[in-house]
């Protein structure tokens, strides 16, 4: 969703800015902007549209002002337009703001703006912010104390970041929106997630909600939201820059699904224990005598959350997989001894927030599976579960399907041996041993697949139905996700056993089904055929071996590993196939219609 970047240096600023908004873009987002200080006054360049837009008609600009900020919007407040479009700035332009969240109480704020004579241009919440910074000035206010007078006044969620005109300074303020500071030697960054200044540093600082910063050339000063100044943790990342970059791959999703043999090493690596066959993650909370396990994600995560509920389900451990939008109405207070795992690649998706917010409140252990590090997912919960996936940069999810449902198989072992359950996954020894072979299974799949030449066969169909039982369920309804995502047909996933009480109706010689059977299942057999009498192409997707195969008009094939293993690279299959149709129908792969990376609003 919308996207901040904001840079202070000795240099030219705007080429940093627009980098940044580059790097913003795969957020979502449909309008974008910039606001610089020049000698003298602002200069603010904003469309509806794509960054390039922008681009091209700031390309023709001279500026060397070393100061400014950048937007890339996803609209809540109003539609895209220019006048919607970030940065805000007060009717006198002396103040340019970009925001990211939503200020709660921006209607009484603009009453009183209104009435004390300040004009709005734009449907948005955030044009206040600009106004109300505007309004303290008018009253003798330093830029500095009009920043935090504002800031007191604002409720809601926000990163914000400002420019004022005639102070080097750029005020921020995080609460509830991730910011995050760029350090380099002759500047700073902010940004609402590393890979917006990557290029240029990795030296970072993670902003804690309730501060307000100072940003100059010289230094930062932060403040927490107790008035202290204070210093916060200074750190590398290791994600590389050529990691945010396409590589010599079409699209990010595509180098992404290449990039899984590497993604699942990392995550598994140390976890592991090559001679015992124990798992070790290193989780600095009692999980012995846990009662129940809440998964909760949404999207994709909530498709690994279901993963990982079915593998702890057959480890004895009681588990649900809950979609986090849904927490709230459908878990009641959670039972006493209860582990809520938030899944969450990007660790700020609103739901998934809002629920373990709620689980924690009543007391409840909490971990967070997520792929940012010091996300807001991984700093509110006792514990963050690192899938150490890289960036994942297009919209669809993929590599970090894989390493959640990785790690979320190795938290079921752990969570299985601390308490001794009666059966762990059945033949634990060959689960681990074969999830270490994952990679090079996945890498395998990759130099083998049919996916592509299956893609070419099965476009312009009516509708594509995706079924499987037990974890294959979890991966058939993924690949529905997947492929609707990507290529704007109409997918669904259903529980196999389900397709005869209902979806069965739809079915014709235009609806592929494809079967995941990576498992040993016998009934999804059943199902399949009850699909191909009435006329449906079959693909399987199931071991070369697997007597689905007989049955089926096509097949996609994967290793015969424990069903764990199988049922992933099951997934792999159907990531590729998405893929190529996608391509065939020329979609925006990266950057699907409407859809935003990280969904930060409930
Ligand atoms: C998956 O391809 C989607 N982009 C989406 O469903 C995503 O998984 C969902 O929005 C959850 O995001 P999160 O993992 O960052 O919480």
């Amino acid at each position: 969703m919308c996207g901040i970047i904001a840079h202070v240096g000795t240099d030219r600023a705007l080429g940093p800015l627009v980098t940044g908004l580059e790097k913003l873009e795969y957020r979502g987002y449909d309008s974008a902007g910039v606001a610089v200080k020049n000698g003298n006054g602002l200069d603010v360049w904003k469309c509806s549209g794509q960054v390039s837009e922008l681009k091209d008609t700031i390309d023709t600009v001279e500026s060397s002002a070393t100061l400014g900020i950048g937007h890339t919007r996803w609209s809540t407040h109003g539609p895209p337009s220019d006048e919607n479009a970030h940065p805000h700035t007060d009717e006198s332009d002396r103040v340019a703001v970009v925001h990211n969240g939503i200020i709660e109480n921006y209607e009484s704020i603009k009453q009183i703006l209104l009435s004390e004579g300040y004009e709005f241009t734009s449907d948005t919440d955030t044009e206040v912010i600009p106004n109300l910074i505007a309004y303290y000035l008018d009253r003798g206010n330093e830029p500095l104390a009009a920043f935090k007078h504002t800031v007191a006044d604002l409720e809601g969620s926000y990163a914000i970041a400002v420019v004022v005109d005639g102070n080097d300074s750029i005020f921020a303020a995080r609460q509830g929106s991730p910011l995050v500071l760029g350090v380099e030697q002759d500047g700073y960054y902010l940004a609402s997630d590393v890979p917006a200044f990557l290029d240029y540093t990795d030296t970072v600082v993670y902003l804690e909600d309730g501060d307000t910063v100072e940003v100059r050339t010289d230094g930062v000063d932060i403040v927490d939201e107790n008035d202290e100044h204070v210093q916060r943790e200074v750190q590398q990342v290791d994600w590389q820059p050529d990691e945010t970059g396409k590589g010599q791959y079409d699209h990010f999703m595509l180098k992404e699904i290449h990039t899984q043999p590497t993604s699942l090493q990392k995550t598994i690596e140390g976890r592991i224990d090559a001679d015992e066959h124990v798992t070790d993650l290193d989780v600095d909370l009692d999980l012995t005598d846990i009662d129940t396990v809440h998964l909760v994600g949404c999207g994709t995560s909530y498709h690994a959350a279901l993963f990982g509920s079915s593998i702890l389900n057959r480890c004895d451990v009681s588990a649900r997989a809950i979609r986090a939008s849904e927490y709230d109405v459908n878990t009641g207070t959670p039972p006493e001894n209860t582990l809520f795992v938030a899944v969450t690649q990007s660790g700020e998706t609103a739901d998934t927030l809002q629920a373990l917010r709620q689980a924690s409140d009543v007391g409840a252990s909490t971990l967070a599976v997520t792929n940012v590090v010091q996300s807001t997912a991984a700093r509110e919960a006792d514990e963050p579960l690192y899938i150490r996936a890289g960036p994942e940069i297009g919209v669809a999810a993929t590599k970090t399907f894989s390493s959640q449902a990785v790690m979320l198989t190795m938290l079921s072992q752990h969570i299985a041996r601390v308490n001794e359950t009666a059966s762990r996954v059945n033949n634990v020894g060959q689960l681990l041993s074969d999830l270490r072979a994952l990679p090079s299974a996945v890498d395998r799949i990759l130099k083998s697949s049919d996916a592509g030449d299956l893609a070419q066969e099965h476009l312009d169909k009516n509708a594509y139905f995706f079924i499987g039982r037990g974890l294959g369920c979890s991966v058939a309804k993924e690949g529905a996700l997947k492929f609707k995502e990507i290529t704007y047909e109409h997918a669904e996933g259903f529980a196999s056993g389900e397709l005869k009480h209902g979806p069965l109706a739809l079915v014709t010689e235009r609806t592929p089904v494809f079967a995941v059977c990576a498992d040993d299942c016998e009934k999804t057999v059943t199902n399949a055929k009850e699909a191909q009498t009435r006329g449906a192409p079959i693909v399987a997707v199931s071991p070369p071996s697997h007597k689905i195969v007989d049955t089926a008009d096509a097949h996609l094939s994967v290793p015969d590993m424990h069903p764990v293993c199988s049922n992933l690279l099951a997934n792999v299959q159907l990531q590729l196939l998405s893929y190529y149709c996608a391509t065939e129908l020329d979609r925006a792969i990266d950057k699907p219609r409407n859809l935003a990376k990280s969904v930060t609003v409930e």
